[in-house]
């Protein structure tokens, strides 16, 4: 089992490659081979990791490796965790990246040449998540740049569906393992939409449990859309544990089926579904066989204000799409 991660000596990455290295996380009882990458100035910070990863003595773990260039990082890759890039909060030319899409002239080339790359040397039924900022973005570059539809190519939106699990376990005061159905729509930006409408807890319909929209509206939504720069506010870094987390929940979410009657989350290529246009990377509630097939789950009803809510997102999509035109 080939696992290839990207910025494997930033924030995320150390939390990332540990969660990794856990029991249980891969369906198969195959040993891994992680590969690491990093950009030549990083390639020292990395060797220091590699040797506490070497120390951890794994017994999942068969060999680490570590790259400066992508192409031969990725040779027969079973998975490829694209994390390296840039966060936003970082000033450049004189001025600051407030914005996940802002990043799109600095981060979007990566996908290129990571997409080229992967859809030539990785395996044909590599699975590909995007981390790195605007994620839905940058997934749709690498996907187009790598012109292999056998690859499965996904954008990060576990993280929000899992923000959005915390604040709604503490309003009704249930375990986050008895919430089903709980899906992020759309970008992983400030328009992405968590709908509450068709998710399930201990089994009643969350929605007449919470009884209040006037929450749901005006302090869920731009909570769960604005919790990364919440965290960016506190920390003075943008979140990383709780990414590593999501980023190994998708992982163990496609490598094992779905418990029965609920979904997990992640944006994947568009088909239509719920109106959303074709040829942009949405979230969406999905399901695994832990097989290899993941699955868009599409009877979600949508109200009135759901539907607004996912015409705004998907407009916004639809730009960032037209500033990358060049890249795609
Ligand atoms: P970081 O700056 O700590 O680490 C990024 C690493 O990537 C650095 O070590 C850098 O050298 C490396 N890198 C840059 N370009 C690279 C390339 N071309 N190839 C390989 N490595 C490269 O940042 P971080 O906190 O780990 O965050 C990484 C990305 O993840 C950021 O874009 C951040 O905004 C994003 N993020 C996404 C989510 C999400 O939910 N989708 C959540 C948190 C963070
Ligand atoms: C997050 O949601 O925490 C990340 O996307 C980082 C950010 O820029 O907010």
């Amino acid at each position: 089992m080939k696992v290839v991660i990207t910025g494997a000596a930033g924030q995320i990455a150390y939390s990332l490659i540990p969660f990794l290295c856990e029991k249980g996380i891969f369906n198969s009882n195959e040993k891994l081979d992680l590969n690491l990458v990093e950009i030549p100035q990083a390639m020292g910070r990395l060797d220091g990791f590699v040797k506490e990863l070497e120390d951890s003595a794994y017994s999942t773990v068969s060999s680490i490796s570590t790259f400066d260039n992508i192409e031969n990082a990725v040779v027969d890759a079973d998975w490829c965790l694209l994390v390296g890039s840039i966060p936003r909060g970082i000033v450049l030319n004189g001025k600051e990246i407030k914005e996940r899409s802002d990043l799109l002239q600095i981060n979007g080339g990566i996908f290129t040449e990571q997409g080229k790359a992967i859809g030539a040397h990785a395996k044909e039924h590599c699975k590909i998540l995007v981390v790195g900022n605007p994620a839905n973005t940058n997934a749709l570059i690498g996907y187009k740049s790598a012109g292999k539809a056998t690859q499965l190519w996904m954008a990060m939106t576990m993280l929000d569906a899992l923000r959005a699990k915390a604040q709604l376990s503490q309003k009704l005061g249930c375990h986050v393992d008895d919430i089903y159905r709980l899906a992020i729509f759309g970008n992983h930006s400030p328009t992405m939409f968590p709908d509450l409408e068709n998710t399930i807890v201990a089994g009643k319909k969350a929605y007449q449990e919470i009884d209040d929209h006037d929450w749901v509206e005006n302090d869920f939504l731009p909570k769960i859309q604005q919790r990364g720069a919440e965290i960016i506010k506190a920390r003075g870094a943008s979140s990383a544990s709780s990414a590593a987390r999501a980023a190994c929940d998708t992982v163990k979410a496609v490598e094992h089926p779905t418990r029965s009657g609920d979904v997990f989350n992640a944006a994947v290529m568009s088909d239509g579904a719920y109106g959303m246009p074709k040829g942009i990377f949405s979230g969406f509630p999905l399901i695994s066989d832990g097989k290899g097939s993941v699955e868009i789950v599409r009877d979600y009803s949508l109200s009135d204000f759901a539907k607004k809510g996912l015409e705004k997102t998907a407009n916004e999509l639809v730009e960032e799409r037209d500033l990358v035109k060049d890249l795609i």
